[in-house]
């Protein structure tokens, strides 16, 4: 992490947020800046949370931190968008969250996961002092670009600073890697390492357990449209449910399969596909079609009985101390095989993605992700008609692929275009989608670039 991270005017917006910063808090006090972008996720998408690998890229557009250290334990906050209310906390061993939906739980859900790392390693919760934070985030929210993550990662980064800790860039992605799990939602770490680790101009190939990251290439003459549906996907809100059941489906598919093929330790379907040599997707479905039926009662009842556990029991791995009621919705039937089957076929999708971007077959890229759309559309059910619209939109306009990206449910699609091709397909999404909404469509679409990932100084 270092300045060259930082491009001129968000410097100067970390100088001018620190300025009141610097005013109460005296000459002589150490001020940090901070900045986190989003990300855009090319392919590789609800394969996270089964420890299988993502392919995203860091944007630039980003959130900024600019931060000092109080003496007492009391953390404030500040947010330069008056729509999010000024909040103040104390810190605490185990900081109580906000009512759902706050947006000061992001922040929270950091410090908390910072407390814990450090507590891990002997280090009180009493030694770390409070923090002022000035925060200005312009990753747009509810558009699946990980507004969310950019805030937890430069919430970590800011609070680290002002106590003196520093950990690795990579350290620092496993450490905020399940945060969101504070606001309800059982995310993977896609979004936080691709916050940390972005390199300019490059893709990133994540893996898990131990997370780890290769930049690749962008050819370039490719170009990312990302716009945005305005169909809001808030994971701390309305989809949090459908999200953290897709999560339930996966962790039961490998369950299931687990049993089918004698694998040990097996809790997502990144074991499964450890645990069997020359894995190929339709071999697994296969096995998991013998197995499992294609779909189970809502509440896990007969998915604990054909497992030979209590419902109890199953909940309480799969799930914790959560309540299966707010978890889940339970009023539809789990989906088991459907899930699998997309998240292996997207896995395999991942590695010839990045074979295709390293050599610059762009066309092939693009026809993996439009498949990766259809996949997420028909098997994982988180696309909706609106998004389908933008997609089939984009690549009539002459996109190479087009897809949904992030969790779906609404938010954003990424299209990759040649660049002569990319005002097309904007001009074609500001005719043929953003003409019937009553916005702006500068402010719902851009052609957004592969930017480094998070960055801090110190400021003078
Ligand atoms: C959200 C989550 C990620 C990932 C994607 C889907 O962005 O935060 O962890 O699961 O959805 O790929």
């Amino acid at each position: 992490m270092s300045d060259r991270a930082w491009d001129s005017s968000e410097l100067d917006r970390a100088a001018a947020m620190a300025r009141g910063l610097r005013a109460a808090a005296g000459p002589d006090a150490r001020l940090f800046a901070v900045r986190a972008p989003g990300r855009v996720n090319l392919i590789g998408e609800h394969t996270d949370y089964s420890g299988l690998p993502v392919l995203p890229v860091a944007i630039d557009r980003s959130t900024i931190i600019a931060a000092v250290a109080t003496r007492s334990g009391e953390v404030s906050l500040r947010n330069e968008n008056r729509l999010y209310p000024d909040r103040d906390f104390k810190l605490a061993r185990n900081i109580p969250p906000y009512p759902t939906g706050d947006w000061a739980n992001y922040v929270k859900a950091a410090l908390q996961g910072v407390i814990d790392h450090f507590a891990d390693r002997g280090t009180e919760v009493t030694r770390l002092r409070g923090a002022k934070l000035v925060i200005d985030g312009r990753v747009p929210t509810g558009a699946g670009l990980s507004s969310s993550a950019a805030l937890t990662v430069s919430s970590a980064l800011a609070f680290m600073a002002t106590n003196g800790l520093a950990l690795s860039p990579i350290e620092t992605a496993a450490l905020v890697a399940h945060s969101e799990w504070y606001v309800g939602t059982m995310a993977g770490g896609m979004d936080q390492a691709a916050s940390l680790l972005g390199q300019r101009d490059h893709a990133l190939f994540i893996e898990f357990n131990p997370l780890r990251a290769r930049p690749v290439k962008m050819p370039s003459e490719a170009a990312l449209v990302v716009a945005d549906s305005r169909e809001e996907a808030d994971k701390s809100g309305n989809v949090r449910a459908e999200y953290n059941r897709r999560v339930v489906e996966c962790g039961l598919a490998a369950r299931f399969l687990a049993r089918a093929l004698t694998l040990n330790g097996v809790r997502e379907l990144g074991d499964v596909v450890k645990g069997v040599k020359e894995w190929n997707a339709a071999d697994l479905v296969a096995a998991l079609a013998e197995t499992a039926p294609e779909r189970l009662n809502p509440d896990l009842a007969q998915a604990a009985s054909r497992l030979g556990l209590s419902s109890e029991a199953l909940a309480r791995e799969m799930l914790g101390d959560r309540d299966p009621h707010i978890v889940l919705d339970l009023h539809r039937p789990l989906e088991i095989l459907k899930r699998a089957r997309h998240v292996f076929s997207e896995t395999e999708r991942v590695l010839q993605a990045v074979r295709a971007l390293q050599a610059g077959r762009l066309a092939e890229m693009g026809a993996l992700m439009n498949e990766s759309h259809r996949s997420l559309a028909e098997d994982f059910d988180c696309s909706t008609s609106r998004l389908d619209r933008m997609v089939s939109c984009a690549r009539r306009a002459g996109a190479l692929g087009a897809r949904l990206t992030g969790a779906g449910f609404g938010g954003s699609i990424v299209a990759l275009c040649r660049a002569d091709d990319a005002p097309g397909v904007i001009a074609a999404l500001d005719r043929d989608y953003y003409s019937s909404l009553q916005i702006p469509p500068q402010s719902a679409r851009a052609v957004l670039h592969a930017s480094a990932g998070a960055g801090l100084v110190e400021l003078a």
